[in-house]
């Protein structure tokens, strides 16, 4: 995993924001699905956030209980810069969604554009497992993937693409029963040079055991 965190590093220690095909000024997608499914007070984490905005956004919304993680250091680097002091609150985590354990019981769980990477089964193995020992029951999962005509590749790496039913099927191979899915929908990102990226958005609910 090494190799992987040595390239997400120099992407984000060797180009500006606007340089990111995946940077969003606002991450409005998320940020509706989010205000949807969290609570004040209630926990989040943005998994593989990188220098995602979504952290201030929901700062600006009063939100509290904020974690974010990615496997870069130098990408946590940026947002915690970008914040200031507003970003003490914030819970930073530089690990690897596979091998990472929650200290801490999440009632939303967002992530936007990592699940896509996972092209191995015990690498989506993994993420399902944590994600399902991270979420409250009843807890959600928003997961943003390339959709099936999105690109085949992300920042160089080839990436699975699904739809929302392809991923709910996916999900429930890999932890049968856990989540049902509550909702979906399809959104067109336009990168900061122009091109056309098309995602999925799926929401998954998890079960009481
Ligand atoms: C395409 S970027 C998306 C960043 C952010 N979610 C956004 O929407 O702006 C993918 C991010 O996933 C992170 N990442 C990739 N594999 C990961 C893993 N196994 N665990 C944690 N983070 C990972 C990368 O470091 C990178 O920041």
């Amino acid at each position: 995993m090494a190799g992987r965190q040595d390239h997400w590093n120099s992407v984000y220690r060797g180009r500006s924001e606007e340089e990111l095909t995946w940077f969003e000024e606002t991450p409005s997608t998320s940020l509706k699905l989010v205000r949807l499914y969290l609570k004040p007070g209630d926990n989040l984490i943005d998994i593989g956030a990188g220098a995602s905005r979504l952290v201030d956004a929901l700062l600006d919304d009063g939100f509290t209980s904020l974690s974010v993680l990615d496997l870069s250091g130098s990408a946590l680097d940026l947002s915690r810069e970008r914040l200031g002091t507003r970003g003490d609150s914030v819970e930073w985590i530089e690990a690897d969604v596979t091998s990472w354990r929650p200290r801490r019981a999440y009632a939303v769980w967002h992530d936007r554009a990592v699940f896509h990477f996972l092209t191995q089964g015990d690498e989506r193995q993994a993420y399902a497992n944590v994600m399902a020992e991270a979420l409250q029951p009843a807890g959600v999962a928003i997961i943003a993937t390339f959709a099936d005509d999105g690109p085949e590749k992300c920042s160089g790496l080839p990436v699975v693409r699904y739809t929302s039913e392809g991923l709910a099927q996916v999900l429930n191979s890999l932890v049968p029963g856990k989540f049902e899915m509550i909702n979906s929908r399809r959104h067109v990102h336009i990168t900061p040079k122009g091109n056309r990226q098309s995602f999925q958005y799926s929401v998954f609910r998890r079960k009481h055991p």
